[in-house]
């Protein structure tokens, strides 16, 4: 009987079953980690449903935001972003969580072996991804959490968002057409997150037009998608050091098995789980 699931729409090749299965195996918990399709609408008819029936759940697009509406409860670090990755259902109440953030944070460290404090970070997108990790970047003791977002109000509001929760931290918005200051951020920035949603066909374009990336940028790119994107590949030709997000992945998703079980799952069996996942392998 499956009594964790991760639900999203459209949720076909995730790889979090195989992880999550892989972690809870290890542990002697079985694999009691399953998969279903959940449309937005029908979000508050799952939440009854989990309520009753089972004890944790991981959440993905397009449900992180109602999800943290529909929670009895949330974490701090989840009431901070107003995102939710993570339900944990204990006694039939359902407490919400986000695991986005410290994902991101012990992805960061682990790809590029440093720290984030004093760090200038520049997400590239204000949109799900980036609202469920910059708050906490900027809480992890970041000098400057900027956004360049297409759409400037949805970058000035979580832009606002990271300075209400860490008032130290300086953070500037730009849209992608204003050169000047998108190359001063380029410039300045330690670390690049892409967060947008663009670049996961071959013929996507760029989130940046591509003049603005050159050789001397002395930037890591961090990309959010784990798929092979024009960012990634653009960072190979130009030797500009970069990470896809299956390492993000793979950390939020311990953090939810830790809160689910108390148990800190061997990361390297999730590794190896994501890795069987793979579509087509
Ligand atoms: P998600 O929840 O998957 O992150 P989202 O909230 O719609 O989806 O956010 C997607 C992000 O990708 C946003 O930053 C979006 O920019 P806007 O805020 O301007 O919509 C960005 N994005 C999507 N398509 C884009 C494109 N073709 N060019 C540039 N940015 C794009």
């Amino acid at each position: 009987m499956e009594k964790y699931l991760v639900i999203g729409d459209p949720i076909g090749h995730s790889r979090s079953p195989g992880m999550q299965n892989a972690a809870f195996e290890s542990c002697g918990l079985g694999r009691p980690y399953g998969i279903r399709h959940v449309t937005l609408d029908e979000l508050p008819e799952f939440f009854e449903y989990a309520r009753k029936n089972l004890n944790g759940v991981n959440l993905t697009v397009p449900h992180k935001l109602l999800a943290a509406q529909l929670s009895d409860r949330l974490t701090g670090r989840a009431e901070c972003c107003g995102s939710v990755n993570t339900l944990l259902i204990k006694d039939g109440i359902i407490t919400g969580d986000s695991t986005d953030g410290i994902g991101l944070e012990e992805a960061l460290k682990y790809c590029f072996d440093d720290e984030i404090s004093g760090k200038n970070i520049l997400f590239c997108g204000a949109g799900g991804a980036a609202r469920a990790t910059s708050v906490h970047l900027a809480g992890c003791g970041a000098k400057e959490v900027s956004f360049i977002n297409r759409t400037l109000s949805k970058a000035v509001e979580l832009s606002d968002l990271c300075k209400k929760v860490t008032p130290e931290v300086t953070s500037v918005c730009a849209v992608p057409e204003d050169e000047n200051m998108c190359r001063t951020l380029l410039e300045r920035a330690d670390y690049l997150i892409q967060a947008t949603s663009v670049g996961l066909k071959p013929d996507d374009p760029l989130p940046l037009p591509e003049k603005y990336f050159h050789k001397g940028l002395k930037l890591k790119i961090f990309d959010t998608i784990y798929h092979p994107t024009s960012i990634q590949r653009l960072a190979a030709e130009l030797g500009i050091l970069w990470a896809n997000g299956k390492e993000m992945l793979i950390r939020q998703g311990a953090a939810s098995f830790e809160l689910w079980t108390g148990l800190k799952p061997d990361l390297a069996v999730m590794r190896r789980g994501f890795e069987e996942g793979t579509p087509g392998k």
